[in-house]
């Protein structure tokens, strides 16, 4: 049975405060092992703070993450890395003089248990390699293995983002709004990525997005945050029929989404 899984992730009664304001005010959420597991939710309302209490770049005021049955809440940022949880953090990450094939293949080193090791076998950086064209292949880089980052299209540099995070192999993978600043027509393709690293079959992804027709189509799970709270979750047709929901929330704010799905 569905309910009878165990999460793989779990934050309970998570709360984050920044002075006086409350950013994050009470959040428990559980994320099943292989689910795409979408947060929506109006600027503001505490989804990156929650990412960024997830994956140990901010200490939560109260509450705790569990990850894989273990209290990861004061783990540093590296160890829940190694834990097996990708964060994307955008362009920062990427070394601009760097090719697209240095660029992934150091950050699968970096996660690798022998990259403080003196005397590396070649048999490790092949390893490494290979890491490296697989994921390559996986968000359809081919052909811009020499390209120097800096010289990639906005597009391709996304894909080169999500190409480092998938490099160490985390199990779990939190997405930020991976199409921010994206034209529409750069949409699909990375849709397709998302829908394959889904197939792998071996990968949980939280996504925070905004793009409701993307979101509905590709969620296994739908949370709704508003205002540091979490005002709804189900699967995306529960979202969808939820009253309470499309009325004081996603219909004055993305649109009537049943129109669209019609559309
Ligand atoms: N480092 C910070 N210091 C102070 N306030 C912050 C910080 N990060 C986020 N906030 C505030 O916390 C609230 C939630 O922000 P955020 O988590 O970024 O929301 P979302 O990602 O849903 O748009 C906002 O009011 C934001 O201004
Ligand atoms: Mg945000």
């Amino acid at each position: 049975m569905e309910s009878e899984q165990k999460p793989l992730l779990e934050a309970r009664n998570l709360r984050k405060e920044f002075g006086g304001l409350v950013a994050v005010e009470d959040v428990s959420i559980s994320i099943r092992e292989n689910s795409l597991h979408s947060i929506i939710g109006p600027n503001g309302a505490g989804k990156t703070t929650l990412f960024n209490m997830i994956s140990g770049v901010l200490r939560p005021t109260k509450g705790q993450v569990i990850f894989m049955g273990r209290d990861i809440t004061h783990l540093p940022i590296h160890r829940i890395a190694h834990l097996g949880i990708g964060r994307s953090f955008q362009i920062t990450n990427i070394f601009p003089n760097l090719t697209v094939l240095e660029n992934i293949r150091l950050a699968a080193q970096a996660m690798g248990k022998d990259n403080l090791r003196i005397f590396t076998s070649s048999n490790h950086f092949k390893k490494y390699l290979l890491k490296a064209e697989e994921v390559i292949d996986l968000v359809g880089l081919n052909g811009r293995e020499q390209a120097f980052a800096l010289n990639l299209s906005h597009g391709e540099k996304r894909k080169l983002e999500i190409a480092i995070m998938l490099a160490s192999d985390p199990s779990l993978l939190l997405l930020d709004e991976p199409t921010a600043g994206m034209s529409s027509e750069q949409v699909p393709a990375l849709l397709d990525i998302i829908k394959k690293i889904r197939g792998l079959g071996t990968k949980t992804i939280v996504l925070v997005e905004h793009r409701m027709d993307m979101v509905m189509s590709i969620s296994d799970r739908i949370t709704v945050m508003h205002l540091g709270n979490v005002l709804a979750e189900g699967t995306p047709q529960e979202i969808s029929n939820t009253q309470s929901v499309q009325d004081a929330y996603l219909g004055a704010l993305y649109g009537d989404i049943t129109k669209k799905k019609e559309a």
